[in-house]
């Protein structure tokens, strides 16, 4: 064996036996996060889509349980409340039963543009306005896994992963083993680890047997999927940021495509390139007898700032050259994002970390984009495609 080979499994041994150690030490159950979010009758109204005159008629007229009062005397709701508020009157906000999910790739082969924060966001909004939400993260750098508060480190010896999963050496093949809670009761996650990569290189070697076997490595996300399908309203999948095996699944997995492009020059014209690649990618699918057509597909301009140099232009580029698959409004650069992302979290479970205004400035710009492309997803669905203008649904 050459002396590199050598250092490297000595290294590989002495890592092994720091790692459980680490675990213990970083990994401490009280770390866990917990929400304690709470709305206003106002807010609580909107995610609804009551008023809060509705709200208080029910509550007096016994339709709702009494609801909580701050030491001030001011209504005030749960994430619960808001669950119990859909069920006594009847609200449904997402899918019918027996309708399909619809699968969002967030996807762009350019680093950096910000699908996990997006996913991120996209998923606590739907979670707060009642939909249910299934999120991939099909990254092994693992960030969008880390924002639901799960370590990929404490999936080590976990062998029911989506890296196992997908990996055509493994024999697990049980797709609903993967999923975990988060610390939303309607957010789950199959989280990235370790092995997602270990998976992107075994479905690679894929190509050297070729045929059936690669038509097994490109749907394999996708079949998985279809397990669950009818489990979820919305699934959302994080890809990597390069085109690989991982990056095929995901495309194969998707019903509706959303590409985040920052009204940055080289992020625009990298566009250009992701544009020519994915519908080269879709051929080579389809060529392996996994044909794809996206319910719709939808730029949103991501990190936008108006105020720095030439970001105007870029803006006004993107709106002639997207036209309609271009999202009206386009997600604002905001300190808010940095910093809660920064800390594991989306805007929508953070308190403001500037001014109240500049929070509520931030969360306005979110929740339009993400109107818009609920108002995609509910096209999708028979049951909502002439109700696609209510974000919140109707009554049962
Ligand atoms: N609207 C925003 N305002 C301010 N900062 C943002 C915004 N969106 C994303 N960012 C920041 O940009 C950086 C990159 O975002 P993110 O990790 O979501 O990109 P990504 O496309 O997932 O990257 P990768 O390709 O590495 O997976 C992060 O530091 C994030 O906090
Ligand atoms: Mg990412």
């Amino acid at each position: 064996m050459s002396y590199t080979v050598n250092t490297l499994r000595t290294m590989t041994r002495s890592c092994e036996q720091m790692r459980d150690r680490v675990k213990s030490i970083v990994f401490k159950p009280e770390d866990r996060k917990t929400l304690d979010l709470t709305f206003g009758p106002q807010l609580a109204g909107e995610l609804v889509g009551r008023t809060p005159e509705a709200l208080s008629k029910a509550e007096k007229e016994g339709r709702l349980a009494p609801p909580k009062q701050q030491g001030n005397g001011r209504r005030f709701y749960t994430l619960e409340d808001l669950t119990q508020i859909r069920t006594a009157l009847g609200i449904h906000a997402g899918k019918a039963a027996d309708e399909d999910a619809v699968v969002v790739a967030v996807q762009n082969f350019k680093g950096g543009v910000g699908k996990s924060t997006i996913t991120k966001h996209f998923a606590d909004y739907l979670a707060l306005h009642g939909y249910s939400v299934l999120v991939i993260d099909c990254d092994p750098q693992a960030s969008t896994t880390t924002m639901f508060d799960i370590q990929p480190e404490s999936l080590i010896d976990d062998e029911q992963t989506l890296g196992a999963f997908l990996s055509p050496r493994s024999t697990f093949d049980d797709f609903a083993a993967t999923i975990r809670e988060t610390a939303l009761a309607t957010i789950r996650i199959v989280p990235s680890s370790l092995g997602l990569q270990d998976a992107e290189w075994d479905l690679t070697a894929t190509l050297r047997e070729g045929g059936q076997a690669v038509r097994e490595g490109l749907q394999a996300l996708r079949i998985g999927i279809a397990s669950v399908v009818k489990d979820y309203d919305v699934i959302l999948l994080d890809p990597p940021p390069a085109m690989g095996f991982l990056g095929l699944n995901v495309m194969a997995a998707a019903t509706g495509l959303l590409v985040p492009v920052p009204a940055r020059q080289l992020d625009y014209l990298s566009t250009i390139h992701f544009m020519e690649t994915i519908a080269e990618n879709l051929e080579i699918l389809e060529q392996h007898g996994t044909p794809v057509d996206y319910g719709f597909i939808r730029i949103v301009c991501s990190t936008y700032s108006p105020n720095k140099p030439g970001e105007q232009d870029m803006w006004k580029m993107m709106q002639a050259t997207y036209a309609n698959f271009l999202l009206s409004q386009p997600i604002l650069a905001s300190e808010e994002v940095k910093n809660a992302t920064q800390s594991f979290r989306s805007i929508y479970e953070s308190k403001p970390s500037a001014s109240h205004e500049t929070y509520k400035r931030c969360r306005e710009n979110l929740d339009a984009v993400f109107g818009e492309v609920i108002h995609q997803i509910r096209q999708q669905w028979p049951s909502t495609s002439n109700t696609a203008s209510s974000i919140v649904g109707i009554a049962a």
